[in-house]
């Protein structure tokens, strides 16, 4: 067997394969394609995470759309010392319109409950909640999203978008971190 890279090594076992997240982001894009047919859509998406996701569903999306993105991060440890820091603001208008917010991970809800609150204040029309993978054992804040792909245990993943101190984003598949990697001590 061809050696894996360092870098590779570091990760214990795919979660969800190339395929399986093909196949479910189409379902997404049918499902979002139904529910915003007509609608004056405006997709919102949160950096830096939703990179691969946000590609691979948009490229399934045939709707008219206007895309834009919000810049947030969050440093600390626990939902209550999490600091969000916003990076960049929407740009756009969403007055009146249908937004579709797009996150790769809801975790403990902190980033969505505060970008949907900040969204909120600009009179969209609706916003509906769109995000790969969620966490339920880990939500400490009230929000749900209307479009989820798959839930999944509290595991630390990466790829596809997601990252360990901002590398692996570039994996294609979504994969376990050994734990030795991100646990002190
Ligand atoms: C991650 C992820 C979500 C958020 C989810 O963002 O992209 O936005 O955390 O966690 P929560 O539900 O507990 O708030 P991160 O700050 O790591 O930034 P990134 O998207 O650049 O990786």
């Amino acid at each position: 067997m061809r050696k894996l890279s360092r870098w590779r090594q570091e990760i214990e076992r795919k979660l969800i394969t190339q395929a399986q997240l093909a196949r479910r982001v189409r379902d997404l894009a049918r499902q979002i394609e139904r529910d915003f047919a007509g609608r004056d859509l405006v997709v919102v998406s949160l950096l830096n995470g939703t990179v691969m996701f946000l590609a691979d569903l948009l490229r399934h999306l045939p709707l008219p759309m206007r895309l834009d993105f919000i810049g947030v991060s969050s440093y600390g440890e626990g939902a209550e010392s999490r600091e969000l820091i916003f990076t960049k603001e929407l740009r756009l208008d969403v007055r009146g319109r249908d937004v579709l917010l797009v996150d790769d991970i809801l975790d403990t809800g902190t980033t969505l409950k505060r970008v949907l609150a900040k969204l909120r204040e600009l009179k969209p029309r609706r916003v509906k909640v769109c995000v790969l993978l969620e966490k339920k054992a880990r939500r400490v804040e009230r929000v749900r999203a209307d479009y989820v792909g798959f839930s999944i245990p509290d595991l630390f993943v990466v790829g596809y978008g997601l990252d360990f101190a901002e590398r692996h984003r570039n994996l294609p598949f979504v994969g376990v971190l050994r734990p030795q990697y991100y646990q002190i001590g």
